[in-house]
């Protein structure tokens, strides 16, 4: 098939690598020239393993990437691939999934045959068919269902592993209006068909599972970090609560890690843009704002059982974990932020480590006051007491560092340091 994609961004690249993979001719458009030519050079504009070697193997044969709409003119199915990032209240801009479909509404008719424009980026219910639909019909003077075909097809990818979820989904979410749709969808993932489930649903379905989906998980999380909370006040431990919960298939073992909360990309702008959506529509979703006020509140907790066992105004203090999760470079919505910033608003002398460089580069710009270093040992060096807030698997093995410290207070935030002797040590939840 040939396969149009509008969007280079973490999506859009993505998908353009694992469809060229299926086997597909892949055309990808973006407004970035730097981004158009990196792609075309067989380099990945966004860190994922797998995706270096996808776009070595197939750029500049199966897979073209340009910056002109009208390269576009051979495609049966074209994805929109475009950030919906979000409003001061919690709400989505679709400001981007609109010029995209206005650029591709103008070519439109010149694609030959019934073209299927599908929405890959996570929009809210009612986007596809209201605002993505008309934009194209207005643009193309061609009409839905008749001349071109409409669908929704959410991603669950997660950073670190986006290849390979792609490769290997759980699920995949069709959203359509016609056959012609449904069927240019089941072409594209022909190869996925016989080994994963296929949800077949109507476009604001497709919209909200995404959303369900995300809402779910988070709230998962923020649930068993109440939970988690409460056995801290009775000494009872979490993690042996959460593990005996998980063997109940009703509540599955998977993301019960009760700590510091939920970060990144995803989760804070999903549930946030639900929770707007709903407010809107006239429906307060209140479990959802407690799933937020819950994450809102991990931090606090941190730094507020810091107290309880140290002052930290002019002392040093070592964080350790940037990342919002191990094996990224990604701190959107870390919990290191809100955890840096309370320190600092005690007066502590903030250094901080971060096994990815990118991480620590990123957070220099944010916190240019924090001192970074280069390991977990002068990190810790000297600290009076050291809190851990992203589960990276060499903090794991840390032992006779804590030595290195002035202090003997250790908060953990992940449950991955070992709880022992010589060590004020404390967890979260348990
Ligand atoms: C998530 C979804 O998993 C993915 O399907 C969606 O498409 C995008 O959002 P991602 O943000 O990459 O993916 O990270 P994920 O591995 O799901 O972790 C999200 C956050 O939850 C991290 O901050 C992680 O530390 C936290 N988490 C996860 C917990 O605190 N406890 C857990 O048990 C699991």
């Amino acid at each position: 098939m040939n396969v149009g994609i509008v969007g280079s961004g973490y999506v859009g690249t993505t998908l353009a690598a694992c469809l060229a993979d299926f086997g597909h001719d892949v055309i990808n458009v973006d407004v970035d020239e730097s981004v158009v030519r990196q792609l075309n050079d067989g380099d990945s504009p966004i860190s994922e393993p797998g995706l270096d070697d996808l776009l070595d193997r197939y750029a500049g044969a199966s897979l073209f990437a340009t910056t002109d709409y009208a390269d576009l003119a051979n495609v049966d199915v074209v994805f929109l691939a475009l950030p919906t990032p979000t409003n001061d209240d919690g709400s989505i801009d679709t400001a981007y999934v609109e010029a995209g479909a206005e650029a591709l509404g103008g070519v439109l008719a010149d694609i030959e045959g019934y073209p299927t424009v599908v929405v890959k980026s996570t929009v809210v219910p009612g986007t596809t068919a209201d605002v993505v639909g008309p934009i194209l019909e207005r643009e193309s003077g061609l009409q839905v269902g008749v001349d071109f075909g409409l669908a929704m097809n959410p991603e669950f990818l997660r950073e670190g592993s986006a290849v390979e979820d792609f490769q290997h989904p759980d699920k995949l979410v069709f959203g359509t209006t016609d056959d012609r749709a449904l069927d240019a969808l089941e072409s594209v993932y022909a190869s996925l068909l016989d080994d994963v489930p296929v949800v077949r649903t109507g476009l604001s379905e497709a919209e909200m599972i995404k959303y369900a989906n995300n809402a779910f998980l988070a709230a998962k999380i923020s649930l068993i970090n109440e939970l988690g909370n409460i056995c801290k006040e009775y000494g009872v431990d979490a993690y042996e609560v959460a593990d005996a919960i998980g063997l109940d298939d009703r509540i599955g073992e998977e993301f019960l890690r009760s700590g510091v909360g939920w970060g990144g990309s995803c989760f804070p702008k999903d549930v946030a843009a639900i929770v707007a959506a709903a407010r809107e529509q006239g429906y307060e979703p209140a479990l959802l704002q407690a799933a937020i006020d819950v994450n809102d509140r991990q931090p606090e907790r941190m730094l507020d059982l810091l107290d309880t066992h140290v002052d930290v105004a002019g002392e040093r203090v070592a964080v350790l974990g940037l990342a919002f999760k191990p094996h990224t470079d990604d701190v959107r919505n870390s919990r290191a932020i809100p955890i840096i910033e309370g320190l600092q608003a005690r007066g502590a002398e903030v250094v901080a480590y971060d096994p990815d460089r990118g991480a620590v580069e990123t957070m220099r710009e944010r916190f240019p006051d924090v001192e970074y270093l280069a390991s977990a040992s002068p990190t810790l060096s000297g600290a009076q007491a050291a809190l851990v807030v992203t589960d990276w698997p060499e903090f794991e093995a840390l032992d006779r560092e804590f030595d290195l410290m002035s202090g003997d207070v250790v908060i953990d935030g992940r449950r991955v340091v070992e709880r022992r002797d010589g060590l004020t040590y404390e967890g979260l939840t348990w």
